[in-house]
């Protein structure tokens, strides 16, 4: 049987944040990561589009022999992944699987709150698709969800602009509005993978008692926990600690911002993604 590294999407540098509490958490197996730099945001396309765009990167990861994928990607889990799950992968290959970061998220977010008032912050496709506040109140009908589509994040993320007076003035704005919502908010989800860069700045916004959610370590344990219970993926998955990157971007901007987001350096190449 034929054996692969995990594939980890992003539509630019935030699955890095997720990827980093993954190899923390499982050293042994091999990732190659796709960041679609020459088409991220995603946040502020359509639906249509973010579904073809991702559609289009699992291809290219099956193509370099991934059998497993996870969509480090709210935006695209949002918007892509239940079409993805259900129409396509039947035709693709039955045998290979393509999961998110909003369910294991969603999963655990209810240990978090004391209040019962919880807030998200993500990009305009991932606020507009309700997936967060529809998937909580399945796993937990008394939480309330209060939602705040922060669409400069991203690219200021992207841009390195991670501290100053342009970075600030975004993040006030924004968490103003969200506390506006509510009072009683005791947990906030950064509900995009890029957000944690942002974290310094965040803080400095956000009432001391606060909890602040990254997802790395929440969709890393999740990982840990599902190729523990599916040996017959677990077994496709090949184990010789090798990492890869590839974006469709620049690979020299993609080494020397990724660095930011993975906290070491890095080697990537710049690949086509066929539409
Ligand atoms: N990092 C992504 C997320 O978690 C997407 C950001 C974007 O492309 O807009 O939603």
């Amino acid at each position: 049987m034929s054996q692969g590294p995990i594939g980890i999407f992003d539509s630019g540098y935030g699955g890095l944040t997720v990827l980093k509490k993954i190899v923390e958490t499982l050293p042994e197996y091999d990732f190659l990561y796709l960041g679609d730099n020459a088409r991220s945001p995603y946040g502020v396309r359509s639906f249509e589009t973010i579904y073809q765009y991702t559609l289009q990167c699992v291809h290219y990861l099956f193509g370099q022999g991934c059998h497993l994928i996870i969509l480090a990607c709210n935006t695209a889990s949002a918007k892509a992944l239940r079409n993805i799950q259900q129409l396509d992968l039947p035709k693709i290959d039955p045998t290979k699987r393509v999961l998110g970061v909003i369910r294991p998220t969603v999963e655990v977010i209810g240990n978090y709150s004391k209040t019962g008032h919880v807030g998200i912050l993500g990009t305009t496709g991932t606020i507009s698709s309700e997936s967060y506040v529809m998937e909580i109140h399945k796993l937990f009908p008394d939480i309330e969800v209060f939602q705040e589509a922060c669409p400069m994040w991203t690219p200021l993320v992207e841009n390195g602009e991670l501290e100053g007076a342009g970075a600030a003035y975004f993040v006030e704005k924004n968490l103003t509005h969200l506390f506006a919502q509510s009072d009683d908010i005791d947990t906030i989800l950064l509900g995009c993978t890029h957000y944690p860069l942002l974290l310094p700045i965040i803080r400095l916004f956000i009432p001391n008692g606060i909890k602040v959610i990254a997802q790395g370590d929440i969709v890393a344990e999740s990982l840990k926990d599902y190729l523990s219970r599916h040996p017959e993926i677990d077994v496709r998955c090949r184990k010789a600690a090798c990492l890869d990157f590839h974006t469709t971007g620049d690979a020299q901007d993609f080494d020397r911002y990724g660095s930011f987001f993975f906290e070491r350096a890095l080697n990537s190449q710049k690949v086509e993604i066929n539409p």
